[in-house]
This record gives structure tokens, sequence and C-alpha cells, in this order.
């Protein structure tokens, strides 16, 4: 058996802001309500016109990964692809990265685990290593919310969170047991599917059932029981990263650093709070990016790294939480 470990970290985000106040003009909110409720600035929103979607944000991101882990994308044996955004309803955007980078035709695979979509692509990605099977794998994260969204005062409640990016990292087989990603811990709980779901299109219900419906079935737009997921939120984040600690006899005085799913400011400093952590120990970057979904951790990781903030030795909790419900965390030895 062996670990896995990180080495090369990417990210790309598209070129266009959006702020709290030109969201006031297509909407009844404010720069006050969003900045209170949510800690978010700013957004980014891929402009009309652009070439970006979620596969080609993901490509942009993996080359970057790819170059500064010193490899090159024939150095590459495996790809998983968390997004609840893919360019298509099939396939999968793991494919297209195949094809984009130019790589031999190895193994692509689509994770479909929303909020909680990178800790889940990267705990495969680690299963896949451990065995033996494949020595480097390519994780992205990557989402393509603002073409989805109602950008009415109808869907205030969701539109001014989510934004645009993607993030990506390449990891390898580590032979020392005691360094890279120790362990993953992920969850579910369908029975809260509704809470926060894009019914539509799906085989139930298809594109032409919705446009009969002459624009009166939303149920195309993202949905959220905002309060419901929050509440839930708080408590799924602490359970599962007392899970991780307990699992590698750590305890909250061992964590350097904190990297939560950026779903809501309040909800990261709640979860600071309850692990009394330093503001110098938890990264967040949600106030320039919004939520970014499946992209958000590996963002905001690979914005950690960049700023120097991730160090040999540290341990670095990531953990997330979102639709479905699922969520997860993943200890890491740097
Ligand atoms: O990443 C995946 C997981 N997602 C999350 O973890 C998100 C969790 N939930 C949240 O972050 C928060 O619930 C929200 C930010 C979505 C909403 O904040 P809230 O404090 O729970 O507000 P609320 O939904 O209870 O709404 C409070 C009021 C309502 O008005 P009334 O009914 O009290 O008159 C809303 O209609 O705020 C109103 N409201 C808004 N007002 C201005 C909702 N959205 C907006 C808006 N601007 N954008």
């Amino acid at each position: 058996m062996y670990n896995s470990r990180i080495i090369g970290l990417g990210k790309y985000l598209p070129e266009n802001v959006v702020t709290n106040n030109d969201l006031s003009k297509l909407m009844d909110t404010t720069d006050e309500w969003i900045q209170e409720r949510t800690g978010i600035l700013e957004r980014r929103w891929i402009e009309k016109g652009s070439e970006d979607t979620s596969a080609i944000m993901g490509a942009k991101a993996a080359r970057i990964a790819i170059e500064r882990a010193g490899l090159t994308k024939d150095d590459i044996d495996f790809i998983v692809f968390a997004t609840l955004s893919p360019d298509y309803y099939f396939p999968g955007c793991g494919v297209q990265i195949q094809e984009m980078l130019e790589m031999d035709t190895i193994g692509a695979l689509d994770v479909r685990n929303q909020c909680s979509g990178f800790v889940y692509a990267i705990s495969v990605a680690d299963q896949f290593i451990k065995t033996g099977m494949y020595k480097n794998v390519l994780v992205i994260g990557a989402e393509y919310h603002s073409n989805g969204l109602d950008k009415t005062t109808r869907g205030r409640g969701v539109a001014i969170i989510f934004g645009d990016g993607a993030g990506a990292c390449v990891l390898t087989r580590e032979e020392d047991d005691t360094k890279g990603i120790l362990s993953t811990h992920l969850h579910s709980e369908g029975k809260n599917a509704d809470k926060l779901i894009v019914s539509s299109p799906s085989i139930a219900n298809w594109v032409p059932e919705i446009i009969a419906t002459n624009g009166e079935d939303i149920s195309y737009y993202p949905y959220m029981d905002g309060t419901f997921v929050f509440k839930n939120a708080v408590v799924r984040f602490s359970e599962v990263i007392i899970e991780g600690l307990t699992k590698n006899d750590l305890t909250k005085e061992d964590i350097d650093l904190f990297i939560p799913h950026q779903a809501n400011l309040r909800i990261s400093q709640f979860v600071q709070k309850r692990f009394g952590l330093r503001d110098d120990q938890v990264f967040n970057n949600i106030m320039k990016y919004g939520n970014t979904t499946a992209a958000s951790i590996i963002i905001a990781l690979t914005e950690a790294w960049e700023q120097g903030k991730v160090k040999d030795g540290d341990t670095v909790v990531l953990a997330a939480f979102g639709s479905g419900f699922t969520w997860g965390s993943v200890i890491i030895k740097w």
C-alpha cells in the first residue's frame, strides 16, 4: 500500500468580475445583505461569448497543475473530474479533458457530488494510488454556474452565492506512509436530496416538457432551502473533521491549516470557532469568488499554496458539505 501526495496545483478563474452592486441591478438585493449573510463581495461569472465551460476551465487549471508538478500530460495515468455543471448531460467532462490535453487513451471518471465533489474526487484518486493501480492521477473541480441561475428577485436566495471557476491538482505515489493524504472520510444522506437540487431536466422531466409549461416550470433552476442546509452544514462539517482527526490520532491543536468548502463565510467562521482556530489557520476566499461548489476547495488550496501558506510538514484539513446531502473530509500531512 502507498500513500498519495499532491505535487502540483493550478486554478483558473474567468476574468469577468460581478460585484454585489452589479447584482442589485438585476434583482432586489443589496451589497450589505449579501456581505452580511454570506461574506461574498464579488464572484466571477463567465461572460457571454467566452469560450469557457466547465471542461475548458478545468483544462486550463489542469495544464498549470501538471506543469507545476514537473510532469507532462503523458505522465498522467487517470483523470477524475468533479462538477455539478458538466458541459453535457453526457458524456462527462473527464473525457473532454483527455481530448483537450491530447492525452493517451487513459481512463476518465466524472464525480457528481456537488459541494463535496472535490473531496470525493481526491478520495477516489487516493484509492487508485494506494492500491498501486496508478501512479499519477489528475483531479479537477470546475463549475460553470452563472448560465444556470435565476438572476431575478425570485432566484436571489441562490443566485448571489454561486460563482464560476476551476482548480486542479496532480496526486502522485508517496512511499512514506506518514506523508501525503493520511485519510479521507465520505458520507451521504439522500433523504435531504430535495433541499438543494436542480431537478430538471431529467429523464423524468425532459426539455420539451419544460418548454411546454411556457416558463412556469422553474425546476431547471437550483432550489435551496438555505437555512436547513446551513444548519446541517455546521453540524456535518464538525463531525467529519473530528472523524478524520480521530482516525489519525490527532486533535484540533494539530491542525495547521483548515481549508473549508467555501459555502458561506458564516459557516467557515462557525467551524473555525468550534475548533478554536486562529484566523491565520483558516483559508477563505469566498469574498472574491463566491461558492464555486466542486471547485471551491481546490481553488482555495491552490491560492493558499501560491501565497506560501501551505508548508512542508503541515497538517492540512479539507472539509465539505453540500447537495445530496454529501459531506467529507481529507486529512493531509503536507
Ligand atoms: O455550498 C453548498 C451548501 N450551501 C450552503 O451551505 C448554503 C447555506 N445557506 C446559506 O448560506 C444561507 O441560508 C443563505 C445565504 C442562502 C441565506 O441566508 P439566510 O440568513 O438563511 O436568509 P433566509 O433565506 O432566511 O432569508 C432571510 C430573508 C428573507 O426575507 P423574509 O422572508 O425574512 O422577509 C429572504 O426573502 O432575506 C431575504 N433574502 C434576500 N434579501 C436580499 C433572500 N435572499 C436575499 C437577497 N437579498 N439576495
